[in-house]
């Protein structure tokens, strides 16, 4: 095979000293509704989270990235904070916290909590008494306007969901206020420096009970133009929440990482940059003194489609390769959904598991992808979200008991499809699984360096099949995934290291890559 691309810096061996914790690790997003329930009221919790910790540590992951689980009255499930530094009773306490960062740290596992800096809930304090009049000593700290001469909203950004203006009017006081989310999920307004200090005291709060890092909402949208100028005209209705940007944001990017590189363990921050080019996910690294690493959306967006793939392969090395910035590859998540849905098989799914594994880049899962999960078929009458995302969100199956490892039949969102089949405990016993092919795939990136941090370079294959070579120092693997229901011819020889349907694992590659087939290789010298 002939190289098609140019190889990209060849980053040093695996555990080396120097190599950030971040750049080799695996993320596993937990949703703590939907994780594991300890308590009884159908609605997962910390306490759930640290019962299962054993079984992350056995699958492999580096990292938990926790979805909020802060005080809020729920409107957007946790996205809507009314106190940063405290956990809703729903989830536990203060303590169970301290606890759930001891037991992950002690089975070396980081935790990652949610930081939601763009807006508060409408019931947080500091909204409340913003609200309360023109001249409240907070007014400031959100995002207030005058009416637009004939009354309406004072620009023409569209909310996120629903398609209106991404404004609400205050009848008392005569004025709107910006939401670029929800009524209930009110912005702050970065620009005052009052709001930056208390915003960043929550991070040492956290920090300081010794967490990892964060995972930061909506990262993109915190700085803005106090002229706050319409959107184009021929972008709506496109979300305002997609559209944003600002160079204000990376002032505050860049004061955030001064914070956090001040603290000990290196604690990394990862933001959603929720803008859909990658050419603008990319200016939020700065250079090298921004994020740490941010969501690439595009590649969760694009089909299965070889073609498609290798241009969002090419695109995010182009983008981020000449700033030295380190890729992040996702596929699924609490707002989107699951892959296994939108790709349809499970074939696909497996294969696509052996892609998100193996590119150079941090992967992040999301809880239950590693079981095949699809969607839940949620009935009108028990959809919940205001976004629709309820399918994605359905609990996670422990086991084939009618109750799949929790204390309630009826959890507050149904089961997923086929949990008798798709839970930990079936999939634990079945090396064949989904589950087995996760933990393969994660032992294989821990062993090897080149799949951990080594170059990436695309390489020629037949029709419909993607084939990259993964090379540090003398460690060399290819990766070919066959984006086609056929089997097609394969040159390259070696041994299969992991095989996404299991087949001919150890043994030497056929010179032909299965229907749907994704291999890892390690080629004949
Ligand atoms: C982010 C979150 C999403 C939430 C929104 C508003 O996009 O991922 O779940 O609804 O921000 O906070």
């Amino acid at each position: 095979m002939r190289l098609i691309a140019t190889a990209y810096p060849v980053e040093s061996a695996v555990m080396s000293g120097g190599t950030p914790w971040w750049k080799t690790a695996v993320i596993y997003q937990v949703y703590p509704r939907s994780f594991a329930d300890s308590g009884g009221d159908g609605i997962g919790d910390l306490p759930g989270i640290i019962a299962h910790l054993d079984h992350l540590a056995w699958l492999g992951v580096d990292a938990l990235w926790l979805s909020p689980f802060y005080r809020s009255p729920m409107a957007d499930f946790g996205y809507d904070v009314a106190d940063y530094c405290d956990v809703d009773p729903l989830f536990g306490s203060l303590a169970d916290f301290d606890d759930l960062v001891s037991a992950a740290h002690e089975r070396g596992l980081r935790v990652i909590v949610d930081w939601v800096p763009n807006h508060t809930s409408d019931q947080h304090p500091w909204f409340v008494e913003s609200r309360s009049g023109r001249d409240s000593p907070k007014r400031d700290w959100y995002v207030w306007r005058d009416p637009a001469p004939d009354g309406g909203p004072p620009n023409n950004w569209v909310e996120t969901w629903g398609g209106g203006p991404a404004w609400t009017l205050d009848p008392a006081s005569g004025q709107y206020y910006l939401r670029l989310f929800l009524p209930a999920q009110p912005d702050l307004n970065w620009q005052n420096p009052e709001v930056r200090h208390a915003m960043f005291d929550v991070v040492r709060f956290w920090l300081d009970r010794g967490v990892d890092g964060f995972r930061i909402d909506v990262v993109h949208a915190l700085g803005k133009d106090p002229a706050l100028p319409d959107d184009p005209a021929e972008l709506i209705p496109i979300p305002h929440s997609a559209l944003h940007h600002d160079p204000r944001t990376h002032a505050i990017l860049r004061e955030l990482r001064q914070l956090l590189d001040a603290y000990p363990g290196e604690p990394m921050m990862v933001g959603e940059v929720y803008l859909l080019d990658t050419h603008l996910v990319a200016e939020h690294y700065g250079d090298g003194d921004e994020l740490h690493l941010a969501f690439n959306f595009p590649p969760l967006y694009c089909p299965w489609e070889r073609d498609a793939w290798r241009d969002q392969i090419e695109r995010a090395e182009a983008e981020l390769g000449p700033r030295g910035a380190w890729p992040t590859w996702v596929l699924s998540n609490h707002d989107n959904r699951r892959h296994r849905t939108r790709y349809g098989t499970e074939a696909r799914a497996r294969a696509a598991a052996v892609l998100l594994l193996t590119l150079r880049g941090t992967p992040f899962l999301y809880a239950g992808e590693e079981l095949g999960l699809e969607d839940a078929e949620v009935p009108a009458e028990r959809r919940v979200d205001p976004g629709d995302r309820d399918g994605c969100r359905a609990p996670l199956p422990w086991n084939a008991d009618p109750r799949h490892g929790w204390p309630v039949a009826d959890p507050w969102l149904p089961w997923p499809p086929h949990p008798d089949e798709l839970n930990v405990a079936t999939e634990q016993a079945d090396p064949g699984s989904m589950l087995h092919l996760y933990r393969r795939l994660l032992a294989e990136r821990h062993r090897s360096a080149a799949l951990a941090t080594g170059a990436c370079a695309l390489l020629e294959a037949p029709p419909g099949v993607l084939a990259y070579e993964r090379v540090a120092d003398d460690d060399r693997l290819v990766v070919l995934v066959n984006f086609t229901d056929q089997a097609r011819p394969i040159r390259v020889t070696g041994t299969v290291l992991v095989a996404s349907d299991g087949q001919g694992e150890g043994l030497g590659l056929s010179g032909e890559l299965g229907a749907d087939q994704a291999v890892v290789v390690r080629p004949d010298r």
